[in-house]
C-alpha cells in the first residue's frame, strides 16, 4: 500500500520521499516557471510542483542551469522533469538536478512535440520500450532520490500497450508513474481515457497518478473514484488559475473549499506576476506574461478590450497602467 490518506510514499535509492498531497501540479513548458510555481505554492503548500521540462543535452553543454538554480529559492516539493533519448545524458542531468535540490526526478515520456518525439525523446520513447527502460535504469542508478515517469497511453491507438509499458517502467526502477489518458496520436483531442488508467493502476504496485481533463474539485473526485489512482495531476485547468491545485487539495482533504479570487484579486495576481517576470527576465518578461494575462483577464465587463490593449502594450509599464486602471474601475469587491 503506497497511499495512506493524503500521503504517497516514494522509495528512493537511499533517499525516500513522502508526498503529503494527492494533487500534483503538472509540468507545463513555458508556464510553470519559478514565478508560477510560487503562486501555486501560496494556495497549495504541500502539492508536488514540477519544473518545465529540462533538456538533458543543454545541461551537458553547460546551458539550462538557470532552471535548476531557482530550486534553492523555493519552498515545498519540486520535481525536476528531464528529457532526452540517451541514457547517459539523462543520468548526467538527473545528477545535476539532484545536486540542485530536486525532490525527485521525473522522466518525460509523453511530450508529443515533433522536434523532441521524432528524435526519440518524450513520447518517442513509447515506440522504444527497451530504450525507455534503459533510461529509467540509468537515471535510478545515478541518483539517490526517487525517479518517476510521466507518460501517455501509447504512441498510436493501434499499437498502444500501456499496461506492458508501465510494468516495464516499474521493473526498471520507476517509483511512480503519471499517465495522461491519451495516446500521442490523440495529442489533446477527445476525452482522456480514465478507464485505461484504472487498468494500469490495477496492474502496478507503485503509485499511479491519473492525468487528463481534471479542471475542478468534482472532476478530481470523479477521476480518483473511477481510476482508483493514488493521486491526480492537473495541467491546462491551472493555466490562469494557479489556485486550482490548492482548491482541489483542500477539497480532497474535506476542508472548506478555498474560494476563487474575485476579479479584482485576479487582476492584482496578474499584475504582480507580470512585475515578477519583468524583474526576473527584463523586457522578455512581458512576452511571457502575455499568455497569463490573456487567461486571467476574462469574464468581466471590459475584459475583451483590456486583453486587446494588453496584447499590444509595448512596455511592462504600459501593461501595468492598463491593469491598475481596470483595478481602479472595479473598486472594492466583497468576494
Ligand atoms: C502548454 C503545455 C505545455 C506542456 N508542457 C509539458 C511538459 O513540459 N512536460 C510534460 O510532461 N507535459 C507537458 N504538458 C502536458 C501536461 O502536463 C498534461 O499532461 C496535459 O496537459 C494533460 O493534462 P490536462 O488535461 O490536465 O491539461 C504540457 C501541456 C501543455 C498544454
Amino acid at each position: 500500500m503506497n497511499t495512506l490518506d493524503n500521503q504517497i510514499f516514494l522509495q528512493g535509492n537511499g533517499v525516500s520521499r513522502i508526498l503529503n498531497s494527492r494533487v500534483l501540479q503538472s509540468p507545463l513548458a513555458g508556464i510553470t516557471d519559478s514565478i508560477f510555481r510560487k503562486l501555486v505554492r501560496s494556495w497549495a503548500p504541500e502539492v508536488l510542483v514540477f519544473t518545465e521540462m529540462v533538456n538533458a543535452h543543454s545541461l551537458e553543454l553547460g546551458h539550462g542551469e538557470e532552471k535548476l538554480k531557482e530550486l534553492s529559492q523555493e519552498s515545498g516539493p519540486i520535481a525536476v522533469q528531464i528529457f532526452d533519448f540517451r541514457p547517459d545524458a539523462m543520468a548526467f542531468a538527473a545528477k545535476r538536478a539532484e545536486e540542485a535540490g530536486a525532490f525527485l526526478i521525473d522522466i518525460n515520456m509523453g511530450c508529443p512535440v515533433k522536434k523532441i518525439a521524432h528524435k526519440g525523446g518524450g513520447s518517442g520513447l513509447l515506440k522504444d520500450p527497451l530504450l525507455a527502460a534503459n533510461i529509467v535504469k540509468a537515471v535510478a542508478n545515478a541518483v539517490q532520490i526517487p525517479v518517476t515517469v510521466k507518460t501517455r497511453l501509447g504512441w498510436c491507438n493501434e499499437s498502444a500497450k500501456p499496461i506492458e509499458f508501465s510494468l516495464l517502467m516499474q521493473e526498471s526502477g520507476a517509483q511512480m508513474i503519471t499517465i495522461h489518458g491519451r495516446t500521442r496520436q490523440e495529442h489533446f483531442s477527445g476525452k482522456a481515457n480514465w478507464e485505461a488508467i484504472r487498468s494500469i493502476k490495477e496492474a502496478l504496485s507503485i503509485p499511479v497518478i491519473a492525468n487528463g481533463d481534471v479542471r475542478t474539485p468534482d472532476e478530481a473526485k470523479a477521476c480518483l473514484s473511477l481510476t482508483k489512482a493514488d493521486g491526480i495531476m492537473i495541467g491546462r485547468g491551472s493555466m490562469g488559475a494557479p489556485w486550482l491545485a490548492g482548491q482541489i487539495d483542500s477539497s480532497l482533504r474535506g476542508d472548506s473549499l478555498l474560494k476563487t479570487p474575485n476579479t479584482k484579486e485576479k487582476l492584482e495576481i496578474a499584475r504582480n506576476q507580470l512585475l515578477a517576470l519583468v524583474k526576473q527576465k527584463g523586457s522578455h518578461g512581458l512576452l511571457i506574461a502575455r499568455k497569463h494575462l490573456s487567461w486571467t483577464c476574462r469574464g468581466f465587463n471590459g475584459a475583451e478590450d483590456l486583453r486587446y490593449e494588453l496584447m499590444r502594450a509595448k512596455t511592462a509599464e504600459e501593461a501595468i497602467t492598463l491593469l491598475n486602471n481596470q483595478i481602479a474601475v472595479i473598486g472594492p469587491q466583497k468576494n
